[in-house]
Formats: structure tokens, C-alpha cells, sequence
């Protein structure tokens, strides 16, 4: 697959998983991310909600459409999932204490005044997933997000705060349908979005872009040894030509195959965003001085 491009399914059709995440979950890969086949709105550099798409796959490289695993709400304007809203990002987790799968994604109304975060679960990983709650994190807005689960099983939402000023970390209850109250500010005032998580050695590292809507800029990333410690920004892990653009490209979320991890990039058009691309590209970790590199790679063949 040629990274930077439209990818196709193995039905040879468009790959529509913007924003996503790549779990496993059990013998197979899921891939869920913004269903955004469909033509920009008037003028604007938005598209109307459809849904949360489900793809799977066995090696990374095929992916089978499983339909939508959250689907826009058509009927009630009312709805955080109605069609003329916002709903991105999504990253879905699994419950080991209640068996369901929990999907957690930015919810914004039309115009973004209404930065939440959304909570939908689901007794299956294909859906369909039922949307809970939109909720404010500890009192706090929530734009671009992931989720992380640690060595000893808590997990947490990063989410973008403080009009995108901050990044805050809050803990999730044990069912992952809600916050427990716990929150920290990291990266207070460094402006990041997109962030993407992950643990090698003893140390975090996150991933993240600065705040220039669908244009590309320069990704940084942090690190720290306590998760909810001083997380620090150290470089662009980026390497090759237009690394300054992190190849035009945007972190979506950061997977782990057998001790390796993977970067996924949105490479957005944004007057025609059903058309973005993407890219994964292994990670490289340097454990001897936690420096990590990109290193950009013109196909992804799988692992
Ligand atoms: C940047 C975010 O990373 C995207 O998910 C999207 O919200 C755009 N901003 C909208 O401008």
C-alpha cells in the first residue's frame, strides 16, 4: 500500500478509517476510524457524519469492510451523532471487567462549540456500538484524543484542552465508560492535537501535531518515565523529505506488533476529505537514549 495515498479495502474499494486506531482483539487487527465518504459541505472543509467504519484484517495489508460500527444518528437533530454534527477520532478499548468493547471519540457540534467527549459501547467488536454519553472531561473541553492502556491495566483519555492550549490526561473508571475524576496538564500552553500514545523501556513517548486544522506541520514528541508526570518535548521524530511536514501527514494513533510499534498518519485533503490518505510507518527506538525516529517509508507492507 502506498503511503501517503487512498488506500483500497479488499473489495477494492476506498478505505474509509480517517482519525482511527488499530487494535487486535482476539485472531484479528480492527481498524475503526471516520467514515467520510461522502462530498465536502458546501464550501466548508467538513463532511457530513456517516459513521465510525470497522474494517478487519490478518496480516495489516487486507482489510475486509464490516460495515459501520457506529452509525450517524439521521433522524434526531438533537443527537450528539446526528449528521450535521462532528464525530472524530475514535479509538475503542475493550473491558475486561464488563466484556464490552467501549469506543471513546471527539463530539463537536457543526461549528466546534461543543468540544465533548463520546463514550459508545458495544457487546461486539463490529458493532454496533450504542452511544452512551457525551461527557466533559473533569469539567474540561476535549478536541483531538486517544486512549492508552498501562502495564497495570488502568487506561486513560488524552484529550486536547483548554482550547487546545493543554493536553490533559484523565483516568478512566474500570468499565472505561467514564471518567474517575483523576486529571492531570501536561504540555500546558504547547498548543498539540493528535496525540498517540506508547511504552518501550520504561518510558512513555507521545506523539503529537501542533494546531493548524487539516494543514500539516511539524510532529514533536514527548516523553516521560511516569505516565502522569512532566512530559517533555524533545524533537520531530520525522526523517526524510518533507519531514518538517511530517510527510504531509497527521498522527492518528501509535500500534504495538510484537514489541514494535507502528505510526498511523491521516494525510487529509481537505476540500475533498473522503479522499485523504494514510500511511504506517514503523517506529524506531533508540532504548540506549529514548530517542525515537520516523523514518518515512513509500509503502507499508505489513509486518
Ligand atoms: C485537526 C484535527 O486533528 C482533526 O481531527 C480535525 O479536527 C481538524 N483539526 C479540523 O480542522
Amino acid at each position: 500500500m502506498k503511503n501517503g495515498a487512498k488506500w483500497q479495502d479488499v473489495d477494492g474499494k476506498d478505505i474509509q478509517a480517517h482519525g482511527g486506531c488499530i487494535v487486535r482483539f482476539g485472531e484479528l487487527y480492527y481498524w475503526y476510524g471516520e467514515h467520510k465518504g461522502a462530498p465536502n459541505r458546501p464550501g466548508k472543509t467538513e463532511v457530513d457524519v456517516i459513521g465510525v467504519s470497522c474494517y478487519t484484517s490478518r496480516d495489516l495489508v487486507n482489510w475486509k469492510y464490516e460495515g459501520l460500527a457506529l452509525e450517524a444518528d439521521k433522524d434526531n437533530p438533537e443527537s450528539c451523532i446526528h449528521t450535521s454534527k462532528v464525530v472524530e477520532r475514535p479509538k475503542v478499548l475493550y473491558s475486561e471487567k464488563t466484556g464490552k468493547y467501549v469506543m471513546w471519540m471527539h463530539l463537536d457540534n457543526w461549528d466546534r462549540t461543543f468540544p465533548a467527549a463520546g463514550v459508545a459501547t458495544s457487546d461486539s467488536p463490529k458493532g454496533p456500538f450504542k452511544l452512551e454519553r457525551a461527557i466533559f472531561p473533569n469539567h474540561q473541553d476535549s478536541r483531538d484524543m486517544t486512549v492508552y492502556t498501562d502495564d497495570d491495566g488502568r487506561s486513560y483519555l488524552f484529550h486536547s484542552s483548554n482550547r487546545n492550549k493543554t493536553m490533559n490526561i484523565s483516568g478512566l473508571n474500570p468499565e472505561l465508560t467514564d471518567v474517575d475524576g483523576s486529571c492531570v496538564a501536561v504540555l500546558v500552553d504547547q498548543e498539540r492535537e493528535a496525540p498517540a500514545i506508547f511504552k518501550k523501556g520504561g518510558v512513555y513517548y507521545m506523539v503529537s501535531s501542533g494546531c493548524t486544522a487539516w494543514e500539516p506541520n511539524s510532529a514533536l514528541y514527548a516523553r516521560v518515565e511516569n505516565l502522569l508526570g512532566k512530559w517533555k518535548l524533545i524533537d520531530n521524530p520525522c526523517e526524510g523529505e518533507n519531514y518538517r511536514k511530517t510527510f504531509f501527514g497527521q498522527s492518528s494513533y501509535i500500534f504495538e506488533v510484537e514489541g514494535k510499534f507502528y505510526l498511523m498518519l491521516d494525510h487529509w485533503k481537505p476540500n475533498d476529505l473522503q479522499s485523504s490518505g494514510y500511511s504506517i510507518l514503523p517506529i524506531e527506538v533508540d532504548e540506549r537514549t529514548s530517542e525515537i525516529t520516523v523514518p518515512w517509508q513509500d509503502e507499508w507492507l505489513g509486518v
